[in-house]
């Protein structure tokens, strides 16, 4: 049930706190190692693995985008990242060393399954990071981490997708773990920063109302962009999704570093562009690479909403609006950077009085190819 929210979208964007602990508990013994005693892969199978290729659709696809840049970080194994429905079409090199991890919120997504198959056939080992119980995705796979962000009722995704991400860090910490890649103390430091997440996205979330009303202000905008970098890209990309979905509104995600090779010639005055700032204490030239790209679009005339971490000044002189998140590690903080996205989708597509769990077209789970 909804629970006192307008909608299950709305309910869904609460849970994430929930959603994203929910997902991490059981799987961490008190010295901050990770046990995953559903992986039944033998381990000397994953200490073999030369690559990893995560396939999925949609909302999943890009929770694997997220989560490649955290796996070839921790585990310095190659990561390809595709579309279930590309992969199969295109004769992918896959055998018995390349750990196929596929994504899926319903388990029943029928692009997926016949990856798993044709990945199966090459003698690939799938791991399914799945949200539902006793579903196909699960059942066809050699092993499955399931996310428990609970049932996921609106057609857009939201828990499904911080719970993702959480699964598939644990599943790289995992590999990290095994494979010898990461001092158990780095690792420890990741659980740790990991186990404060559902907090402070509970923050994020107590925070809403200014979003809320971002939202409702630009009910008539006919054209929203979304840039991010790093880890912000598929950030960028979900947020566009998202407001696509439920909003009907054409809605574009770029690569940052990308503008200037073509998409900075779509803004003109009046543009709305959320943009989402990697951590000033990151990598090094990363922020400051995003915070000129804000400066190039506004003096272009963009709208700037630009999603920063609290403490970021950097951002205030080109920023309309800025909406603080707090401090996370660069790899944590899609987790919290969504929230605002989703949060922004969901109002502005309520006050449009579109149904927002109930979006045209569309179904939860696709389940024909
Ligand atoms: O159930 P799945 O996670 O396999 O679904 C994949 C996509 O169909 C799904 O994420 C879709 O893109 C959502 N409507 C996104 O909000």
């Amino acid at each position: 049930e909804k629970g006192g929210f307008s909608s299950f979208m709305d309910k869904e964007i609460h849970d994430q706190p929930a959603a994203v602990r929910d997902t991490l508990l059981g799987r961490l013994d008190e010295r901050g190692r990770l046990s995953l005693d559903e992986l039944h892969i033998d381990e000397a199978v994953l200490r073999s693995v030369d690559k990893i290729v995560v396939i999925a659709c949609g909302t999943a696809a890009y929770a694997g985008q997220v989560a490649r840049y955290a796996i070839e970080h921790w585990c310095r194994i190659p990561t390809e990242v595709e579309l279930a429905h590309e992969f199969r079409y295109r004769d992918p090199i896959v055998n018995e060393k390349t750990l196929v991890v596929a994504l899926s919120q319903s388990g029943e997504t029928m692009d997926t399954l016949m990856a798993i198959r044709h990945a199966r056939e090459q003698g690939a080992k799938v791991v399914a990071i799945c949200n539902t119980n006793g579903s196909s995705i699960p059942r066809e796979s050699d092993a499955s981490l399931y996310t428990h962000a609970g049932p996921e009722i609106a057609v857009a995704s939201t828990k499904a997708f911080l719970a993702q991400i959480t699964a598939a860090y644990l599943l790289g910490l995992y590999l990290a773990q095994l494979r010898g890649n990461m001092y158990a103390d780095e690792i420890v430091d990741v659980v740790d920063e990991l186990q404060k997440m559902p907090e402070k996205i509970q923050e994020v979330i107590d925070a809403e109302e200014q979003v809320k009303k971002l939202g409702t202000d630009m009910v008539d905008s006919s054209s929203v962009l979304f840039l991010g970098r790093h880890v912000g890209f598929p950030v960028a990309l979900e947020g566009a999704l998202k407001l696509k979905e439920i909003a009907y509104i054409h809605a574009e995600g770029f690569a940052a570093g990308e503008l200037k090779h073509g998409p900075i010639a779509l803004i003109e005055e009046g543009q709305p562009v959320f943009v989402v700032v990697p951590s000033p204490r990151g990598r090094d030239s990363l922020h400051s690479k995003v915070v000129s790209n804000i400066q190039e679009i506004r003096a272009r005339g963009a709208i700037t909403i630009v999603i920063a971490e609290e403490g970021d000044e950097s951002v205030s002189d080109y920023a309309n609006h800025v909406i603080t998140v707090p401090q996370a590690p660069t790899l944590l903080q899609p987790l919290l950077a969504t929230v605002p996205l989703q949060v922004f989708a969901c109002a502005l597509a309520g006050a449009k009085g579109y149904d927002v769990d109930q979006p045209r077209n569309l179904a939860k789970s696709v389940t024909v190819e």
